[in-house]
């Protein structure tokens, strides 16, 4: 199992150094992930868990945290490769909204019937506070699976309240509020390529 990759004290590339989407450029301070450095890190996560998975498994149920993981998802599952049957479900969570202040994580599972006796693999783009995926989780025990893991794409420790296990992880980034690769401010920026900060000006900080 490797260790995340620690971004914190990485310096930002500027946008014009990046393929950047013209309406974005302004908007970011810079960029902290360019988009092949994730899609490699993904690969390698891939191969994590299917090294993980690979003695046996009840059947592997990937679930999709809504909507921000959709992107990290899709590439992970695209390069997983196991001898084991993998279903797929989905969950839509939501504590962030249009502003940067998280309330109460509102969770509703897509298809809960398809959890119980299976080895879960929840699948969730970022960890900031830690109250999202530990809501998840608790729900999740409570519908009886055979095993339950976390791959988390991005863990910001800086706000952390509750503590999370994840499994497999790829990158520690720093305590910025970051968009792209399926992050969103205010439902903007997800198709922006990279993982970028998000100008503070854009937020009203
Ligand atoms: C984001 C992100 C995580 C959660 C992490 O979701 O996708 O699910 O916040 O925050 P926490 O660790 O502080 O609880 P968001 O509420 O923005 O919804 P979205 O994925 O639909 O954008």
């Amino acid at each position: 199992m490797s260790e995340p990759i620690d971004v914190r004290d990485r310096d930002l590339y500027a946008p014009e150094q990046l393929p950047v989407a013209a309406p974005y450029r302004a908007d970011i301070e810079g960029v902290v992930l360019p988009r092949g450095e994730i899609e490699d890190r993904v690969a390698a996560l891939a191969d994590e868990i299917a090294t993980h998975y690979a003695d046996g498994s009840a059947g592997i149920h990937a679930l999709c945290v809504l909507k921000g993981a959709m992107r990290f998802f899709t590439d992970l599952l695209d390069r997983l490769e196991t001898p084991h049957p993998i279903s797929e479900g989905a969950i839509r969570a939501s504590r962030y909204g249009m502003d940067t202040s998280g309330g109460e994580a509102e969770i509703e599972f897509l298809q809960p019937e398809a959890i119980a006796g299976k080895d879960v693999l929840v699948i969730e783009d970022i960890v900031d506070e830690g109250h999202t995926l530990q809501a998840i989780l608790d729900e999740i025990q409570a519908m009886r699976p055979n095993s339950v893991e976390v791959a988390v794409l991005l863990d910001k420790p800086a706000r952390r309240v509750t503590e999370i296990d994840a499994r497999f992880r790829g990158f520690v980034i720093p305590d910025e509020f970051v968009v792209g690769y399926g992050l969103d401010y205010a439902e903007q920026y997800r198709d922006l390529r990279h993982l970028a900060v998000l100008d503070p000006s854009i937020y009203g900080d």
